[in-house]
């Protein structure tokens, strides 16, 4: 697994290693049984959002669960807002072993497999509960342990919600987007949605985007509305249309040899905390996300742009061209998968 982490991470695996030849403890080292009676077992858990997003809550909500069934045993310490580090960095530190616990944005496991991409599909998913049916089949179950070997061990899904698109000016059919620059997340699903409206699209990490939107280093970009309320992205853009292309959700991951190496009393019970925060949070991520917008309406800095179905048949038909450029990458079975969910 290392070896495998190593490909993948170059920059990373050079500290790890040079860590590794000082005689220390090498990284993705599961703890010794014994010494987790003594002391405590320390889950690192980085992300990028703020504390009141769908994932900050629900990371809370994992910490309490998880230190209130070990009390001494587990320590759950959660860094919201990207304080520890980006997610692109998180994935890295997660597979040498460096943190213990993951939820970033499922569109940047790209880089580890294509089949992820699914996700990032425009107009795929029309809500949340078709993206439920899908991650609970077993085509969605397949994927969490699909990329273990890549040192990034999925255990659940984690809903943010549907994206909206953000910008200077109001977009409300694919002509208007023509010629603005677009923060994407690192992803070339969503870099080639906005080359297809004509956009030109900018890969950043989410802790860049505010000043970027705010020094018109990029002038748009798109997003849930609890990122675009706790991010403050309603403050440096103008107008928001409601157009719910696309999704935004978490895997939720473990590094792998820490996990196996937890002793099974402890693993179980982690599993059920994680499964009753899941639950918990992703019941009421559509809530917050609502809750979010109306607070954005409230503050009264953006204007709110409501598509007719007409425009959103606009939005739909060019963004849809990029299904088939990504699709023998993705896989035709998978993305039919997908597709059938929203159509129970
Ligand atoms: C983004 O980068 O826009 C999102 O993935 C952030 C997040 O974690 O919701």
């Amino acid at each position: 697994m290392l070896a495998s982490a190593a490909r993948l991470f170059p920059v990373l695996a050079a500290l790890v290693l040079g860590m590794a030849g000082c005689g220390k403890e090498g990284a993705g080292t599961a703890p010794r049984s014994a010494d987790s009676r003594t002391q405590p077992i320390v889950i690192k858990f980085p992300h990028v959002t703020a504390a009141a997003t769908p994932k900050g809550q629900t990371a809370d909500r994992f910490k309490q669960l998880a230190e209130a069934r070990f009390p001494g045993r587990v320590t759950v310490e959660v860094y919201p807002s990207a304080q520890l580090m980006s997610d692109s960095d998180s994935l890295e530190a997660l597979a040498f072993g460096e943190i213990q616990m993951i939820a970033v944005s499922l569109s940047l496991f790209d880089r580890l497999t294509q089949k992820f991409q699914v996700f990032d599909l425009p107009f795929l998913f029309p809500d949340l509960a078709a993206v439920e049916r899908f991650q609970h089949s077993p085509d969605g179950q397949r994927l969490l342990a699909s990329i273990t070997d890549k040192g990034i061990r999925g255990l659940t899904f984690w809903h943010n919600g549907m994206k909206q698109l953000t910008g200077p000016r109001p977009l409300r059919v694919p002509e208007d987007a023509r010629g603005l620059k677009f923060r994407v997340m690192e992803s070339d699903i969503l870099q080639a949605q906005i080359q297809a409206v004509g956009g030109s699209p900018q890969k950043m990490d989410f802790g860049e985007v505010y000043q970027a939107l705010q020094t018109g280093t990029v002038d748009a970009q798109e997003n849930t509305w609890s990122n675009i309320f706790s991010s403050k992205f309603y403050e440096v853009q103008p107008f928001i249309s409601e157009s719910n292309h696309g999704y935004i959700g978490y895997l939720v991951a473990v590094n792998p040899d820490f996990w196996k190496g937890l002793p099974e009393d402890v693993r179980t019970g982690l599993e059920a905390a994680l499964a009753e925060a899941t639950e918990w949070g992703n019941a009421r991520a559509e809530a917050v996300n609502q809750e979010a917008k109306q607070n954005v309406v409230a503050s009264q800095r953006s204007e709110i742009i409501t598509l007719n179905a007409d425009e959103l048949a606009r939005w739909r038909e060019v963004m849809q061209p990029v299904w088939k450029q990504f699709e023998a990458a993705i896989g035709p079975d998978l993305i039919a998968a997908a597709q059938a969910a929203g159509n129970p």
